[in-house]
């Protein structure tokens, strides 16, 4: 056996967060505020808390502001259940909108700086899908700062939670979750400095992961979004919920796929394609440029189809343009001076002067870890999972449904940060009942069987050869062939991964070895995403099968992943919440299974 693949101590905490990024730090804040001498411990992935992925949101946050007499919190929610094609938990979009503003505050009050209009009021912008008076005009209801919001939600509850004393375990992965007879204890954790395991055992464990844009080959997410949260899951025998509801955000930076902020489009950037036709009238005659993403992500894929699209020559990669160059210079310098900057940048562009390059890029995963709308983690069979909970991008309670609105994924994530916290506050206070015994064995057969694999293969290139697979087949528009091809491919590549071997046989800070785990997770994802795309013979939110172009009542479900051995998946559903329309209050009508056009 490889020396160091054993577990070198185990330590207790009261609340292990698997993540710190926005959701994370939230729920922890939380915690922390309401029982000073909880033992909160945190593990990033990254190398600061900091530099979690949530730090690079831009656009804003929604939360219907109560003094508003052109807004309201019934809009909010109708706007997120239509965004979602009607797939979202009507239950979690009730909680979630009514308790928006209040989270608005809490950040507000411990110091974040909101932009201000010149009255001193918090300013608002609109976005995509966001309307008042159930579609009749755009809705201003995103609060933001600047075009770095998620910066600002960061420093905010990374400060909070910092001071009250959270541990935090950088350059660290949960490699292992400790369940047994429904209940969870804990997990096995790599820290890559070390090169060593940890088992942590904790009444209360928090996935707060973050996303899988990795899987794709562009995506506005940042290196680390490996999925992992969802892979260890699955690896657990649980369930992953609507996998294949991915979300494609319509104006990546052509190239990297850098985000390029809905706030553009939402401050008056126009889409115009080869000719400088701004087509988006053909396809959202009314919203236009602030339609749904999946919508705008279409009609962009769609022109680049039929050849309205222009090459660009240095990424080989065809693209419409973003025109801001009508727009007044304090919008640049005040609103968008971020993105602007990128622009400049990464491909030498002066937007104030010359259009800008973009085409969609994935950018949000809707599907995730399947949990009730307290956060609490549930099995194929819905029943909770004892001392686990998911926030974030890696769950899915299910806010989004099939199709996320923009600025909706911040709100979720302070929002439900809380509700967890308050959760998991109300776990800790009961009598604590023994902790299953689980030992964890899984990790170091799998560790194992990475050292000894001795094949000359190269986990960079299967990782690119996936990622290629998954944009080429199975992203914006997707067939039954295609996903069929993808899936294949997986198969081998899965094949090629297993008799890789690795250059450095060491364990401590060896990236190859991280990678090589990471490839495993992204092999797993992609495989229950395709399998998930591939039995939904329909069309919903950003799901869309070229062969299937109709929504079908017969769909009217989440779906259910299970595979606790690569390939061996279970397919099941869970009932969408529609309590709202079943309640039958005012506008109730609004929340049926409704016509999505704008
Ligand atoms: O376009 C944006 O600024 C992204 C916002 C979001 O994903 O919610």
């Amino acid at each position: 056996m490889q020396e160091g693949l054993k577990t070198r101590a185990t330590t207790r905490c009261d609340v292990l967060i698997i993540g710190a990024g926005g959701a994370g730090m939230r729920c922890a804040a939380e915690i922390l505020e309401r029982m000073p001498g909880a033992k909160v411990i945190a593990l990033t992935k990254v190398s600061h808390p900091q530099k979690s992925h949530t730090s690079t949101a831009q656009g804003g946050l929604a939360a219907v502001d109560p003094r508003d007499p052109n807004d309201a919190t019934i809009f909010h929610m109708f706007d997120t259940w239509k965004g979602s094609d009607c797939t979202a938990d009507q239950n979690v979009v009730k909680k979630i909108c009514e308790s928006a503003w209040e989270e608005i505050l809490w950040l507000e009050n411990r110091g974040m700086h909101f932009s201000r209009d010149p009255q001193g009021h918090l300013s608002k912008r609109t976005f995509g899908g966001h309307t008042r008076n159930f579609g009749e005009a755009s809705a201003f209801r995103a609060v933001f700062e600047a075009d770095r919001t998620g910066k600002g939600i960061m420093d905010t509850a990374w400060g909070e939670s910092l001071k009250r004393n959270i541990l935090f375990i950088n350059q660290s992965v949960a490699v292992e979750l400790l369940i047994k007879d429904r209940q969870c204890s804990g997990c096995i954790v790599f820290e890559q400095k070390q090169g060593a395991f940890l088992r942590i055992l904790t009444r209360a464990t928090v996935f707060a992961s973050g996303g899988s844009g990795q899987v794709f080959k562009v995506t506005t997410n940042c290196r680390q979004n490996t999925g992992d949260g969802l892979a260890l899951i699955m690896e657990a025998g649980l369930p992953v919920m609507d996998p294949e509801a991915v979300q494609f955000h319509p104006t990546g930076i052509v190239g990297p796929g850098i985000l390029a902020s809905e706030t553009l489009r939402s401050v008056g950037g126009i889409l115009r394609n080869r000719d400088q036709e701004p087509f988006m009238e053909r396809y959202a005659p009314k919203m236009k440029e602030l339609a749904p993403r999946d919508l705008v992500a279409r009609a962009i894929e769609s022109e680049i189809r039929a050849g309205r699209g222009i090459l660009n020559p240095d990424h080989n990669t065809a693209h419409v343009w973003i025109d801001l160059r009508h727009l007044p210079a304090e919008v640049h310098e005040q609103e968008i001076p971020e993105v602007s900057g990128f622009f400049k940048r990464y491909v030498n562009l002066d937007p104030q002067k010359e259009l800008c390059p973009v085409r969609p890029s994935n950018h949000y995963h809707m599907g995730g870890i399947p949990t009730n709308e307290f956060g609490e983690v549930e099995d194929a069979q819905h029943r909770a999972i004892e001392g686990l909970y998911a926030v974030g991008e890696c769950a899915a309670a299910s806010f989004h449904g099939f199709n996320r609105l923009g600025t909706n994924s911040i709100l979720e994530l302070i929002t439900v940060g809380k509700v967890v916290g308050d959760r998991v506050i109300e776990r800790l206070k009961r009598e604590p009942g023994a902790l299953p015994e689980v030992k964890g064995e899984r990790f170091r057969e799998k560790f194992e069987g990475y050292f000894a694999a001795n094949g000359r293969d190269n986990v960079g290139l299967i990782r690119n050869a996936l990622r290629s697979v998954m944009t080429e087949k199975v992203s914006v528009f997707r067939t039954e062939a295609g996903i069929s091809e993808a899936i294949e491919t997986l198969r081998e590549l899965k094949a090629r991964a297993e008799r890789t071997g690795l250059s450095r046989k060491t364990l401590v800070m060896d990236q190859e070895l991280v990678q090589r785990w990471e490839l495993d997770n992204l092999l797993a994802l992609a495989t229950a995403i395709c399998a998930a795309a591939l039995h939904r013979k329909e069309s919903r939110g950003a799901h869309f099968r070229d062969d299937f172009p109709e929504r079908k009542d017969e769909f009217n479900y989440h779906t259910l992943v299970t595979m606790p051995e690569f390939g061996k998946i279970e397919l099941g559903r869970r009932e969408v919440d529609m309590s709202v329309f079943h309640a039958g209050g005012a506008h109730h009508e609004k929340f049926g299974i409704i016509e999505r056009k704008y």
